[in-house]
């Protein structure tokens, strides 16, 4: 089932080759999970990566998206087109082809059954409305063909392309426009109306989407929408996948917080300063979700683990500002996307 493909495998090893070493060591002494003589055990991670071609990614992300929806579109894309680049180790993971797909859905009552990884990814989780699968599963590839530190230099830029963008985008609508997506037939083959989430959840994505664009959650239009925004992140996987090999991440794309949240970060951020507001962390979009900024009016509230109150809390209108929050920031509402200094 499981061909080695050595060959182009060497030809990883560019890359990442104590991985790769480590992998061909691996392979000989794999003991047989499934019983065929060509399984072989994965290698260790990171597999590593060659130049990728964006527009292919759009293409297959969107295709990948009538398969398997958004969480498994976007992977089965990426590691698609890893695998066609790369071969083994990517060829161990289990990744129907772009053939099989595209008859799958010419003749869905064939009986076949597809079904890949990080599927589970569908709806912000299972149909949770939390993150949205695409960046998910896009995430998933990108953390099997990079190093973890490089991971998370990478995967916080694609959330960031997500909160900011208007989805669908241009070249997402204008590949549906020349009828140059795979899937035989469309969901929709109409330009479809965009709008940026400003959030990285499934709910408010769909949520703000279908408000402007007045489509329902469960219309073809909707499930359009989300397979060219499943393009669309697959395409932008492959740009920071290409810019990290060039060392031209911080150029490509940087990685920048708004104005507003760059200011609630000065004080809540992941650290040791319990008063001062590290309990909590994260780089979301503040603004999108905390609206009401009267608790930093007030006195400090705060207690520590040992229940003591930290003192007196001198309000954040004043400390905010000094802090380079800027006065629209504590204001009782904030005006979304004003603040958004981001391209
Ligand atoms: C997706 C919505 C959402 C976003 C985006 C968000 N928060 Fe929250 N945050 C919440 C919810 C829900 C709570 C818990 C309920 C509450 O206290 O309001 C919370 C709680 C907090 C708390 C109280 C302490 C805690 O952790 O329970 C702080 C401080 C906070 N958020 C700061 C921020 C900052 C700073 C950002 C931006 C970097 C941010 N939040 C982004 C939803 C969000
Ligand atoms: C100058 C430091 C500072 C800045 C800037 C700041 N905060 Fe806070 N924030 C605090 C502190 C300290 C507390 C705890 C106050 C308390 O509970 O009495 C707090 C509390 C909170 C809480 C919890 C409120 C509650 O009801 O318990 C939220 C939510 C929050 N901040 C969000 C934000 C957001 C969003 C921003 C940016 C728009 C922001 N903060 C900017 C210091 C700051």
């Amino acid at each position: 089932m499981n061909v080695l493909h050595r060959r182009s495998f060497l030809k990883g090893l560019a890359a990442f080759p104590g991985a790769a070493l480590c992998g061909i060591l691996g392979a000989k002494n794999a003991s047989a999970s499934i019983a065929t003589p060509e399984t072989v055990e994965a290698p260790a991670l990171p597999w590593g990566y060659k130049e990728l071609d964006p527009e292919y990614l759009r293409k297959l992300g969107h295709l990948g998206y009538y398969a398997f929806e958004c969480g498994g579109g976007a992977f089965w894309a990426m590691m698609t087109a890893l695998k066609e680049a790369m071969g083994y180790p990517y060829t161990v993971i289990p990744l129907p082809t772009r053939k099989a797909v595209i008859n799958h859905l010419k003749n869905k009552k064939s009986g076949m059954h597809l079904q890949v990884m990080m599927q589970f990814g569908v709806g912000g989780v299972a149909n949770f409305g939390s993150l949205c699968g695409a960046p998910n599963g896009a995430s998933s590839a990108i953390n099997i063909a990079l190093p973890m530190g490089d991971v998370k230099e990478v995967v916080p830029r694609l959330m960031r392309y997500y909160e900011t963008t208007p989805f669908p985008s241009d070249k997402a609508n204008e590949t549906a426009l020349k009828k140059a997506f795979y899937p035989p037939k469309y969901k929709s083959d109409k330009s479809l109306p965009q709008s940026a989430s400003h959030s990285v959840l499934c709910h408010v994505s769909v949520g703000g989407w279908c408000e402007k664009a007045g489509y329902a959650s469960g219309s073809k239009e909707r499930s359009e929408r989300c397979a060219r925004l499943t393009g669309d992140i697959s395409a932008m996987g492959g740009i920071l996948l290409n810019a990290h090999m060039k060392g031209e991440l911080h150029t490509v794309f940087p990685m920048k917080v708004s104005q507003e949240t760059a200011g609630c970060r000065t004080c809540h951020s992941k650290g040791k300063k319990y008063e001062s507001g590290q309990f909590t962390r994260g780089m979301m979009e503040c603004g999108n979700c905390h609206d009401d900024m009267r608790p930093h009016l007030g006195e400090n509230k705060l207690k520590t683990v040992y229940g003591a109150d930290i003192g007196k809390w001198s309000g954040a209108a004043a400390m905010g500002t000094a802090a380079g929050l800027g006065a629209h920031a504590v204001s009782k509402r904030f005006g979304k996307g004003e603040t958004d200094n981001d391209e």
